[in-house]
């Protein structure tokens, strides 16, 4: 999030020197190499680095030289579900030290309700002067994938400040969006959010700016997690998920976004936030029991996919599975907290042989999991060649898009289970596949026998009608 609203001030127009105290990752960028996988980004970097881009790991020379200072540091999670703050109170510390006249201080992470306090406070007993500074949050709703598109083309921009100063200085760093201005220009970044142009800007206190982040993520995480149930409920009864969401994703006041079921939530965000968002209410007094809820749904939604496996297969040791997918949704090379890698943890605990194909996280995920039983195939069809069945884990769009007598040719079995509902089951069935999805019925080829090269597959649907 850092390097995209470091890329993104720069390109509409900003003077930007990006920190970090990793000198490796500085030089990295300094050598015009781009470290993490995120559409537009190689474009800005191209276009702005050593101009109104820079990097380094001098902080006390980069806050002087600047009026704004944006605090994007990682807030993980400790053992007991709250946010660590330890980096974002480290860098106030630093910044405080070398304040010289009025600046900003702004909260970029996701961080809880009275961090701008603590961070105000920090300041303040590490020297910096009362007048000389203003702390204010402006939280980034920015999806990994799609960051750059998400921060030039937002629903809207957020901007917590307790003084007129300072939400006068954050409006005018986004005059550019806000005026329309950048939207002008030639070359900009296309709009691939279809957000309204300009957004609107939201000025709020820096605590509401603090619960308005917390509280979209655990709201659209309590969305999925809702259709999930819902989705458990339309296997029960026989129902399709894809139609029901449709039903009460066109209600205006509900909206069909973050409407897809699947193997469960995942990514750097939304599972620490929660956790965090839970914790801060219950510090509050406060004990938020749906984000429980939210988090348990979303735990059990791994294992009744597990189940699905199983129940696809049988038996699970010794069988060799196409595994579609390890990065925590398409788009990213990112892993952090995917569903998609629990899964195969799992899958390899059981005594399955995997192979695996992603399109960006591979190497990733061989650094995370275990080097047995495992290999990465370089396209979804050489994984496929010779396996008992074939498993989707990320909804990258090129798993929808399979050519589907290819993927039945080099499987030994035609069995795909579909965790994140790619495909059209009837499609699925008249291809020759056995095929189980989320909430939707199981689907197979009523033609074809379970046999293949005399042998009888080992694998039954048993609910496959
Ligand atoms: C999220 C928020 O969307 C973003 O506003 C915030 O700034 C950071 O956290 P991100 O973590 O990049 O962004 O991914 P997102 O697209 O929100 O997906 C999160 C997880 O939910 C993924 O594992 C995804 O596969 C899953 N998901 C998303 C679903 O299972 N169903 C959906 O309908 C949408």
């Amino acid at each position: 999030m850092g390097l995209v609203a470091a890329a993104c001030f720069a390109e509409i127009g900003h003077q930007v020197i990006s920190i970090d105290n990793d000198q490796e990752k500085i030089a990295m960028l300094n050598r015009g190499e781009v470290p993490i996988h995120e559409e537009f980004l190689p474009e800005l970097l191209a276009r702005h680095s050593g101009k109104d881009l820079t990097f380094s790991t001098d902080l006390p020379q980069a806050v002087r030289q600047s009026q704004a200072v944006f605090i994007a540091v990682g807030t993980p999670s400790t053992e007991h579900g709250d946010a660590d703050l330890s980096y974002v109170e480290q860098v106030s510390r630093e910044v405080a030290s070398v304040i010289d006249d009025y600046k900003i201080v702004v909260e970029k992470s996701t961080v809880p309700v009275f961090t701008s306090n603590w961070v105000r406070r920090v300041m303040l007993l590490d020297g910096a002067g009362a007048d000389s500074f203003d702390v204010a949050s402006n939280p980034e709703f920015l999806r990994e994938g799609t960051a750059v598109g998400d921060f030039l083309y937002p629903d809207r921009i957020v901007v917590g400040a307790d003084t007129e100063r300072c939400a006068s200085l954050l409006r005018q760093i986004y005059e550019p969006l806000t005026s329309g201005a950048y939207y002008k220009g030639k070359n900009i970044i296309p709009n691939t959010t279809g957000a309204p142009i300009p957004p609107p800007i939201i000025v709020t206190s820096t605590k509401s700016a603090e619960l308005i982040k917390h509280a979209s993520n655990a709201f659209l995480a309590t969305k999925i997690s809702f259709i999930n149930a819902v989705a458990n409920i339309c296997e029960a009864v026989g129902a399709d998920i894809k139609e029901v969401c449709e039903g009460i994703g066109t209600d205006s006041r509900i909206g069909r976004r973050f409407l897809n079921p699947g193997i469960g939530y995942g990514g750097s965000c939304f599972p620490k936030d929660l956790k965090a968002f839970s914790s801060v209410a219950r510090e509050t007094g406060y004990e938020f029991r749906l984000l429980q809820e939210v988090m348990s749904i979303n735990a059990e939604q791994r294992a009744r996919f597990l189940r699905k496996v199983r129940s696809a297969l049988w038996t699970l040791k010794g069988k060799k599975l196409a595994v579609l997918g390890l990065a925590f949704k398409g788009g990213t090379d990112d892993i952090r907290e995917s569903p998609a890698l629990e899964i195969v943890k799992s899958l390899l605990k059981e005594g399955c042989e995997i192979r695996a194909y992603d399109p960006a996280a591979a190497e990733r995920a061989a650094e995370v999991l275990p080097s047995q039983g495992i290999s990465y195939s370089k396209s979804a069809y050489e994984a496929a060649t010779g396996a008992d069945a074939l498993l989707i884990l990320t909804d990258w769009p090129e798993f929808a898009k399979l050519d589907l007598p290819k993927l039945k040719a080099a499987l030994t079995y035609p069995i795909v289970v579909d965790g994140r509902n790619l495909h059209d089951p009837a499609d699925m069935a008249a291809n020759g596949f056995i095929y189980s999805s989320v909430g939707r019925a199981d689907v197979q080829a009523l033609t074809r026998p379970l046999q293949k090269n005399g042998k009888l597959a080992a694998a039954t649907t048993g609910k496959a009608e």
